[in-house]
């Protein structure tokens, strides 16, 4: 595993955050997940530019030219010898004394490289119905991980591999993934719009899509149609292209699929537990 921190090569293990990092305190920073096949990069044009629209949207400085980020990445590659791996790569506000307006600080930036195995095909993968709790702005790939986190973990304990989020009534993406489905031959994706990560394996298999003369609709399914669509399947860096074979909606969540009603808080809480 190699790590980097702000100009050095480190062991992640020894590297140090100061307290008053502001990823640290506030996750005030943005990442990308790159994966890495026989040492090279998959997409890095499109990992990069999304990194460019998630800094521009939070007000952080691009701290590298693409040239620079492909530069030091591929270093990262090398030294991690690693040929199949999984690139983090992280950019925060920096480093200054916690107080809640923009300080003015160095960007700080991190990354680290491991070697990564996709999982084995699961012919059973099962999704989860949960509500998507997020904010609005889920498109900027932020830090702030907490409902993501939560989401996959009840479905995990509910013996399902992912969540699969719905914002009032309608499917939006999974946990760290985005969702497809098939009707009468036609692929369904939820829009990239403000309630989505718009994917960068998403926009791979758009572009499949387009080259196989598929024909896709850019339109979220209502969480009360899924028992009409053909199949599922889930895109990302890390899951890659997943077929699932089932979809769960659990009764008692249904009304919380809808709206988040007033004991929303005794449902999520007694799902963790
Ligand atoms: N997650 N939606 C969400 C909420 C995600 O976190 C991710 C990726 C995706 C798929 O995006 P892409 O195809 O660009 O990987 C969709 C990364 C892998 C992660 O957080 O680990």
């Amino acid at each position: 595993t190699v790590g980097y921190l702000n100009g050095t090569f480190v062991d992640p293990e020894r590297a140090l955050i100061p307290i008053d990092e502001r990823g640290h305190q506030f996750g005030d920073g943005v990442y990308e997940v790159l994966r890495v096949y026989s040492g090279r990069p998959f997409l890095p044009e499109w990992h990069f530019e999304r990194l460019r629209r998630s800094l521009r949207a939070i007000g952080i400085e691009n701290p590298h030219t693409d040239d620079e980020w492909m530069q030091l990445m591929n270093e990262g590659i090398r030294r991690s010898g690693e040929p199949e791996s999984l690139v983090y790569l992280q950019v925060t506000r920096g480093i200054a004394p916690r107080g809640h307006l923009f300080p003015a600080a160095k960007p700080s930036v991190s990354m680290t490289i491991r070697a990564f195995q996709p999982a084995e095909p699961n012919p059973s993968a099962s999704l989860l119905c949960l509500p998507d709790e997020r904010w609005a702005n889920v498109w900027i790939k932020t830090l702030n991980l907490l409902p993501n986190v939560i989401a996959k973990e009840i479905a995990h304990r509910a013996g399902a591999n992912e969540a699969l989020l719905v914002r009032s009534g309608w499917v939006t993406e999974g946990s760290s993934s985005n969702a497809w489905f098939v009707r009468d031959g036609v692929l369904w994706t939820a829009p990239a719009n403000r309630y989505i990560l718009g994917g960068v394996t998403r926009r791979f298999v758009l572009h499949l899509a387009q080259t196989l003369g598929l024909e896709v609709r850019e339109q979220a399914i209502a969480v009360d149609d899924l028992g009409t669509v053909d199949e599922v399947f889930m895109t990302g860096t890390t899951t890659e292209i997943e077929p699932i074979a089932c979809v769960k909606v659990d009764a008692a969540m249904r009304q919380a699929l809808h709206e988040l009603p007033a004991d929303a808080e005794e449902v999520i809480v007694r799902a963790v537990e």
